[in-house]
C-alpha cells in the first residue's frame, strides 16, 4: 500500500498548457507544409492541412481552457503568416494575433507568446535558413514587429522554441526540414538559434525601451533530456552520458544565460544581443535518454530500452518521472535563473496514463521545488490533440480530445484531474491515492 502526502505548490505557480501555430492552426504554408508533401516524411502520409483549424476556433478553445482553470496558455505565433515575403508584413495576419492574445486576456489567461516554434517562411527557407549567417538579423525584423504589436498588452515572451531540437532533428537526424544529415551543419544551426534568441530579445527590449513601458520576462524554451548510462557500472557510457547531456542540454543554454557563444557553437566570446536576453529558462522535458558506447549515438542508434516502463504513443519515449527531478537541479545549481514548465505531456490513447504522467512528474517537480529550485509554473503539453511533426495524427497529447472528423473537442478525464490541481495549488494524497495506487512509481511520494 502506497502512501501519499498533500503536495502544496508556491503562491503565484502558474498552471496551464502550451501549444503551437502549425500543430493546431491549419492551412500554414511554410517550410514544413513543403516537406509535409515530400513522400515518407510523415507517418502515414498524411499532412497537417486542417490541423484543429484553430485559427478559426481559438475563441472555443480559449473557452475551454477557461472552463479546465487554465491560468496561462503558451501558443505560437506563425512567422510565414505575419510576413509571407520578406519585408511585406500581412496587416490582416497581425491584427489576427492581436485579437488571439486579447481573447486570452479577456478571459484572464495569461498569454505566453513564442515567436519560432519549428516553422520558416519559404523565403528564409529558400536562404538556407538557420545555416545563413545572416539569419538571426532575418529574423529580427519580424520579432519587432511583434513586439510592436502586442507590447501594449501583459505578455510572457518566448524567443525560439527548443533550438537543439531545429538543430538536431533538422541537421543530424534528418527527421525534421530540411533533412541532413551533418553534425557540423547541426552545431551551425545550433549557434544561429542562439544568435537569434539574443536578436529577439534585444528587440523587444528596444520596443519596450522606445515606448517607456517596463521591460517584459522573456525567455527562450529549451528541450532537456536526462542522459543516462545504460550500464551504469560502465565509466565509457559515463562518460557519454556527462558529454551529451553538456552537448544536448547545456552548451546553448549557457549561451544563453551568460550572453556567449560557447564552444563548440563559437569561441566562447561574448555576443552583445544575448546581454539581458534570459530572465528565466523555459524547460521542456518528457523523457529520458539511455546512452551506451556500444551504439553509435549520432547515427541515430539506441541501446535497448526497459521493457518495464510505459512509452509514449508514435514517439516511444520511455515514462521516466524521476529524470524530471535531476534536470531541474542540475539547471538551478548550474544557472540560478528561474525555471517555467513550458511543456510536459505524453501522447498517448490511453488517458489513465495521462494522469499518471501528469501526477508522478509533478511530484518530481514539487520535490525540486522543495529542494529550493526556483519554479514559477507548469504547462502541459497540450491543450488539444494536434499535429505531432513527423508523426502526423498518431499520438495523441490533448487534454483535450479532437476528432478529426468533425473537429469536435472534448475534455478527457486528465483534463478534470489537472483541473482539481489547478483549483487546490496542489495535489492532495487522496489523488494521488486515486490515480497513482495500482501503478508502478519510482517511490513513495
Ligand atoms: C516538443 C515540441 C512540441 C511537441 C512536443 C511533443 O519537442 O516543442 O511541438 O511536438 O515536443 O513531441
Amino acid at each position: 500500500m502506497m502512501t501519499f502526502k498533500d503536495l502544496h505548490f508556491p503562491n503565484g505557480f502558474l498552471w496551464g498548457s502550451a501549444a503551437s501555430a502549425h500543430q493546431t492552426e491549419g492551412h500554414n504554408n511554410n517550410d514544413w507544409t513543403e516537406w509535409e508533401r515530400l513522400p515518407g516524411k510523415i507517418r502515414d502520409g498524411i499532412t497537417s492541412e486542417i490541423a484543429c483549424d484553430h485559427y478559426n476556433r481559438y475563441e472555443e478553445d480559449f473557452a475551454l481552457a477557461k472552463s479546465l482553470g487554465h491560468q496561462v496558455h503558451r501558443f505560437s505565433v506563425e512567422w510565414s503568416r505575419i510576413e509571407p515575403s520578406q519585408g511585406h508584413w500581412d496587416p490582416k495576419e497581425l491584427e489576427h494575433y492581436r485579437k488571439v492574445v486579447e481573447a486570452l486576456l479577456a478571459r484572464d489567461i495569461q498569454p505566453m507568446v513564442t515567436l519560432h516554434h519549428f516553422t520558416n517562411p519559404l523565403w528564409f527557407s529558400n536562404q538556407d535558413a538557420w545555416l545563413n549567417p545572416e539569419s538571426p538579423e532575418l529574423f529580427a525584423p519580424y520579432c519587432r514587429k511583434m513586439a510592436e504589436l502586442l507590447c501594449d498588452y501583459d505578455i510572457i515572451w518566448n524567443t525560439i522554441n527548443e533550438p537543439m531540437v531545429v538543430a538536431v532533428a533538422g541537421y543530424l537526424f534528418g527527421e525534421f526540414p530540411p533533412g541532413m544529415h551533418d553534425y557540423g551543419k547541426a552545431l551551425t544551426v545550433a549557434k544561429h538559434l542562439l544568435m537569434a534568441h539574443g536578436q529577439a530579445a534585444t528587440q523587444i527590449r528596444e520596443v519596450y525601451e522606445e515606448r517607456g513601458l517596463e521591460q517584459p520576462q522573456i525567455a527562450p524554451v529549451v528541450s532537456v533530456s536526462y542522459f543516462m548510462p545504460a550500464d551504469s557500472s560502465n565509466e565509457d557510457d559515463i562518460e557519454l552520458a556527462q558529454y551529451y547531456n553538456e552537448l544536448y542540454n547545456h552548451i546553448w543554454t549557457r549561451g544563453a544565460v551568460t550572453g556567449t557563444l560557447p564552444e563548440p557553437l563559437g569561441d566562447g566570446s561574448p555576443y552583445a544581443p544575448l546581454q539581458q536576453s534570459t530572465d528565466f529558462i523555459g524547460l521542456n522535458y518528457y523523457s529520458r535518454i539511455l546512452v551506451s558506447s556500444e551504439v553509435d549515438f549520432l547515427a541515430g542508434e539506441e541501446p535497448p530500452k526497459d521493457p518495464n516502463l510505459e512509452r509514449c504513443e508514435g514517439l516511444d519515449w520511455e515514462v521516466f518521472p524521476e529524470g524530471y527531478y535531476h534536470v531541474l537541479k542540475e539547471f538551478w545549481e548550474r544557472y540560478s535563473v528561474p525555471i517555467f514548465l513550458t511543456e510536459n505531456g505524453i501522447g498517448t490513447s490511453d488517458d489513465s496514463l495521462r494522469c499518471r504522467y501528469i501526477l508522478q512528474h509533478l511530484q518530481q517537480v514539487h520535490r525540486a521545488i522543495s529542494e529550493g529550485v526556483d519554479i514559477r509554473g507548469y504547462l502541459v503539453w497540450s491543450l488539444t490533440d494536434n499535429f505531432e511533426w513527423a508523426h502526423g495524427y498518431s499520438s495523441h497529447f490533448g487534454l483535450v480530445e479532437v476528432d478529426y472528423q468533425t473537429l469536435r473537442r472534448q475534455p478527457r478525464e486528465s483534463a478534470y484531474m489537472f483541473r482539481e490541481i489547478i483549483e487546490n495549488n496542489g495535489i492532495s494524497a487522496e489523488l494521488q491515492s486515486k490515480y497513482l495506487q495500482a501503478a508502478h512509481t519510482p517511490q513513495d511520494c
